[in-house]
């Protein structure tokens, strides 16, 4: 194909791309588009990569792929006769697998439950591979280590747009084990957190009810569906359409939530000194950009009235050295960098927990806007 004579190194690893991932060469159009793209630094190879293995022509070749590893005649033909691994090497394979795919050491359950079944199916290296890329462990991982583009705003909507739509309790509330404890948990945050405040000896928020709070980085409204039973308006904003979407879907009867979709860093759709309270958990912890969550506070020190209050949790210290920064592992912020933010914005600091237990991680704050 002439397009691809030329010796141009990125339309070779393109090419390569087409190949491994769709199983084919690339068709002019897409080579030309994606190129074009590369060439103009407005996307990566890892960008195309996801995008290839986001395509209906992916999901449709992996889909016959299953099919084909779950049709017993192919199995019997093809895997059980390719393997007759012995115990020890059924598990060598496991811990090279376990390492390659899942990132971690295999547990006494996973090599139980493996070696029986490596041995008892005689699978091959290839099938058990296929198997543990298909588990709901090795994709999440896959969503959770999406890397960062130029376009960090864009990189945070896809990402969590696709992590709502893969599993958006789990990415909300990663040991949650049952519909009941997702929902609970969050009933327990919000009255342990208006609890906390309201015991303050300087009797912060005795009457909620006639007041207006703003949640940032709402989600499906696990602790904006409590609020919103405490205040008289409860205000969500998210970067994720798809967590908005099903925020909205559940939210009964609740009249007085407001859902918004915003851009990943501004509040440009709510006004000035609107808001008595506002809350923030579970959300800086995971933004990319010091920039971003610095005009997160101009905002909301913007939109919250003169002595309202501002709670908010957020990553003070790493928690994994050396850890890259994506829109799951945010930029941790040092105590005197928010502290900095926090006089910035006009706001006054109450009080600071911090859970050492957590390395920081579950730092929270009640600030007051002066
Ligand atoms: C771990 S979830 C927590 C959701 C909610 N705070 C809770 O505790 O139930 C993080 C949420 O923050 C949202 N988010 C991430 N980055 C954001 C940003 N820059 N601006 C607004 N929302 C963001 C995600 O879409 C996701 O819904």
């Amino acid at each position: 194909m002439s397009y691809l004579t030329s010796e141009n190194e990125l339309g070779e690893q393109l090419r390569k791309l087409y190949l491994e991932i769709l199983k084919r060469e690339p068709d002019e159009v897409g080579f030309t588009h994606y190129l074009k793209l590369l060439k103009n630094k407005e996307q990566s190879i890892s960008n195309i990569t996801e995008t290839l293995l986001d395509s209906d022509e992916y999901n449709i070749l992996k889909e016959r792929e299953i099919e084909s590893i779950q049709n017993k005649s192919f199995l019997d033909k093809h895997l059980h006769l390719t393997s007759n691994l012995s115990k020890k090497e059924a598990l060598e394979l496991l811990k090279e697998l376990y390492r390659e795919l899942l990132n971690r050491e295999v547990d006494s359950d996973g090599e139980k439950y493996w070696t029986e079944k490596i041995l008892q199916e005689k699978l091959s290296k290839k099938h058990v591979r296929e198997l543990i890329i298909q588990s709901p462990e090795y994709q999440r991982l896959k969503l959770v280590n999406q890397s960062l583009t130029k376009n960090v705003l864009e990189d945070m909507k896809i990402h969590w747009d696709k992590r709502a739509k893969n599993d958006a309790k789990f990415y909300i509330y990663t040991d949650y084990k049952s519909e009941n404890e997702f929902w609970e948990s969050g009933k327990n945050e919000v009255s342990a957190m208006l609890n906390f405040i309201k015991n303050h000896p300087n009797n912060y928020l005795q009457e909620t009810y006639n007041l207006k709070a703003l949640e940032i980085g709402c989600g499906i409204g696990r602790c904006l569906y409590p609020i919103s039973e405490n205040f008289k308006e409860a205000y969500g904003i998210d970067v994720s359409k798809e967590m908005i979407s099903i925020g909205e879907e559940n939210r009964g009867s609740r009249k007085n939530i407001k859902f918004f979709e915003n851009n990943g860093k501004d509040l440009q759709m709510l006004q000035d000194n609107y808001f008595n309270f506002c809350y923030s958990f579970f959300t800086f912890q995971h933004i990319p950009s010091k920039d971003i969550i610095k005009n997160y506070f101009s905002e909301i020190s913007r939109v919250v009235k003169s002595k309202g209050l501002f709670f908010f949790q957020i990553n003070e210290k790493s928690l994994v050295e050396n850890e890259s920064t994506n829109t799951w592992n945010g930029v941790v912020l040092s105590t005197k960098e928010l502290n900095q933010i926090i006089n910035q914005n006009n706001f006054s600091e109450i009080v600071k927990r911090t859970d050492e237990e957590y390395n920081g991680i579950m730092t929270q704050y009640l600030l007051q806007k002066n």
